[in-house]
């Protein structure tokens, strides 16, 4: 499985990049403008923290235009992949960068159905929001486990990119049903290292292991 960092904060993806825990990056608008900083400038800034594909979403709504924001994005960095939002618009874009061979993720997936469209028009990723469907009572990990089997069925080679995840137990679940990547908020990937007994069982090895008096 690989882990995406779902962030523009240079700081938080290095200190994870440090771990080895930092496949790739994933940002939106909303992140973008959150952070504050010029739009170019911290994905290619990001890019140079990052190995892996990093997702810069266009803002235009009709294909022509998504088309020309994605090849300008594209050439901030050779890591740089396009996001592109799950509409017949963007599914048109998905269709042409693809065939350019620039890396695409194809976002705010909330169906089967919309990612059967993403992968028959060869999304590199395909990005199903968990978070948002929980919010509504709807089942997250169900699509995740669906668009698993229909992708097998196919031998599509589009990578489940399962987004909008909120908690530990949505990676773990998301791990379960063979999502290809998770991307998440820095302090969610920092979490999962965390448990009470391994801390509760160090502090008893150190407590004992001091008594000794020796030293490594
Ligand atoms: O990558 C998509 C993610 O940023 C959305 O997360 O928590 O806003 O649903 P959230």
């Amino acid at each position: 499985m690989k882990f995406f960092i779902d962030s523009a904060d240079l700081d938080a993806i290095a200190e994870l990049a440090d771990v080895g825990l930092v496949d790739g990056v994933t940002t939106n608008p909303s992140i973008i403008a959150k952070s504050g900083r010029n739009f170019k400038d911290v994905i290619a800034e990001i890019c140079r923290l990052t190995p892996g594909h990093v997702s810069a979403e266009v803002v235009a709504t009709d294909a022509d235009t998504m088309i020309k924001e994605g090849r300008i994005l594209r050439k901030i960095a050779e890591n740089v992949c396009v996001k592109l939002p799950l509409t017949l618009d963007g599914l048109k874009a998905c269709n042409t960068l693809s065939k350019e061979e620039i890396p695409t993720n194809v976002t705010l997936c909330f169906s089967p159905n919309q990612a059967l469209l993403a992968a028959k028009v060869g999304a590199t990723y395909i990005s199903p929001f968990i978070g948002r469907l929980d919010d509504i009572t709807l089942d997250g990990l169900e699509l995740i486990e669906d668009i698993r089997t229909i992708y097998d069925n196919y031998g599509f080679e589009t990578e489940i990119l399962a987004a909008s995840i909120r908690n530990v137990n949505h990676v773990k679940e998301c791990a379960i049903v063979g999502a290809d990547v998770i991307t998440a908020p820095p302090q969610v990937v920092k979490s999962l290292a965390n448990h009470v007994l391994t801390d509760k069982g160090l502090a008893a090895f150190l407590k004992d292991w001091e008594g000794t008096g020796q030293s490594i």
